[in-house]
């Protein structure tokens, strides 16, 4: 499975009158391996999380509990996608600007993500990160 554009994905989704189940494969449900975990929680309101591109990062974000707002922007068009169910997530790609606000109450953002974490593999910069998208 190749994907190169954002997209909401739905995961498997086990119905059980114990509690439902929903899991994740890294290649198969996601669009690549995944390397490396980490969560948001304790979002004080009004904060904003993000604010950054990956060069080659690819990340799939899942509103665990709660919800929040994941405003892309792709070089020339902002997006922005609402996350508040646990059995589906943004997929997102690397040259993507992403920033995650609007969090809930309590709410909690897991990320899974296709690479360790590595500083330099972050754009911080708006103007650069346009620069880079349109080849200069
Ligand atoms: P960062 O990804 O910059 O979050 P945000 O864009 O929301 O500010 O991460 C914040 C800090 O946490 C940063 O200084 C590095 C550290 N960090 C790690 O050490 N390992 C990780 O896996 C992540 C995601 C962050």
């Amino acid at each position: 499975m190749i994907k190169k554009t954002p997209a909401i994905i739905q995961l498997p989704k086990i119905l059980d009158d114990r509690g439902n189940l929903t899991f994740i494969e890294g290649n198969k449900h996601i669009p690549f391996e995944i390397h490396r975990t980490y969560w948001i929680y304790d979002v004080p309101g009004g904060e904003i999380r993000g604010g950054h591109a990956y060069k080659e990062l690819h990340e799939f974000i899942v509103a665990i509990s709660g919800s929040f707002d994941v405003e892309l922007h792709d070089g020339n068009e902002k997006t922005v996608f609402s996350l508040n169910r646990s059995y589906m997530g943004l997929y997102v790609p690397n040259m993507v600007w992403r920033q995650l606000q609007n969090f809930s109450t309590n709410s909690l953002c897991m990320i899974l993500a296709s690479e360790d974490y590595l500083a330099s593999d972050y754009i911080r910069d708006f103007k650069t990160f346009i620069k880079l998208c349109h080849g200069n």
